[in-house]
């Protein structure tokens, strides 16, 4: 930054601190240094100062957005070895478009231990945040613990219009650790709430006719499952875990036949 350009004047600077113009305020003094020497137009000042703040905005808003999506871990659409995984190729394209969150539709990862399914929802997960959506990540056990906090004070519709403020929520791990009744009963209640209104991204070990196994309940299951996959993209990774393979490499070993 030039140390030739002269502050903005008082009033100036505070009004700008006053309305929230933080970028305007910071670019200002040097931005008026340049319009007058190359002799800028007042619509090419304005612009400029008005196209700063809504960049400042509008990457500030997606740092939040990052934040509250809760993420464990950062994973991006770029980092994902396809032909490592047994995804279609049409399938992640569709995926990666996110045509399925301006759709209200659900995507469903179905598979076994280290095939990508955490890796897949985050990174489509990031790339809604980077799209300007909305997004929030959760374990199913502590969606339903979150949703078991409500049952106290009665507060579990509530807490569920809160969580569907987001665009899509990436519920993981389902069936990790089985249900009781309530849980299940909860975690219906939120799928039921988010049916056609919102994207659910879901992953699971458990192919779907084994979803009774944790849900106590059968007509839960089926129920639930009736929601989640109406408007679905069902997404099976299958393979070799992509951890174990790592790990094999590492330790200079052959590497799995396919
Ligand atoms: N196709 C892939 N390309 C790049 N990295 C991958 C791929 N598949 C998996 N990984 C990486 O391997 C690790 C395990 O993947 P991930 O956590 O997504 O597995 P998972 O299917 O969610 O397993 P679990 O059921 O145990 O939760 C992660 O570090 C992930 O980034
Ligand atoms: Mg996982």
């Amino acid at each position: 930054m030039s140390t030739t350009a002269p502050p903005l004047d008082a009033d100036l600077t505070a009004g700008l601190r006053r309305l929230k113009l933080a970028a305007m305020r910071q670019l200002a003094p040097e931005l008026l240094i340049t319009a007058k020497t190359q002799r800028w137009t007042p619509e090419e000042v304005l612009r400029a100062l008005v196209v700063a703040e809504i960049a400042a905005r509008d990457a500030s808003n997606e740092r939040a957005r990052i934040k509250a999506a809760a993420f464990p871990v950062l994973k991006t659409i770029e980092e994902f070895d396809l032909a490592a995984s047994s995804i279609p190729a049409p399938t992640w394209a569709y995926l990666t478009s996110l045509e399925w969150v301006r759709a209200r539709e659900n995507v469903a990862l179905i598979g076994p231990a280290g095939t990508g399914k955490s890796h897949t929802l985050i990174a489509l997960g990031h790339a809604a945040v980077l799209a300007g959506h909305r997004v929030w990540y959760v374990t199913a056990a502590d969606l339903v613990e979150t949703l078991y906090r409500g049952l106290a004070d009665n507060t579990v519709g509530k807490t569920i219009e809160a969580l569907l403020r987001n665009d899509v929520v990436l519920v993981d791990e389902i069936g990790f650790a089985p249900l009781d009744d309530t849980g299940a009963q909860l975690l219906f209640r939120f799928v039921a709430a988010a049916y056609e209104r919102r994207s659910l991204g879901v992953a699971s070990h458990h192919s779907f006719e084994d979803w009774g196994r944790f849900l106590p309940e059968h007509t839960t299951a089926v129920s639930m499952l009736d929601r989640l996959l109406h408007h679905a993209t069902t997404v099976v990774t299958n393979g070799q875990s992509y951890r174990m393979r790592q790990a094999r490499q590492r330790r200079g070993g052959e590497l799995p036949t396919p």
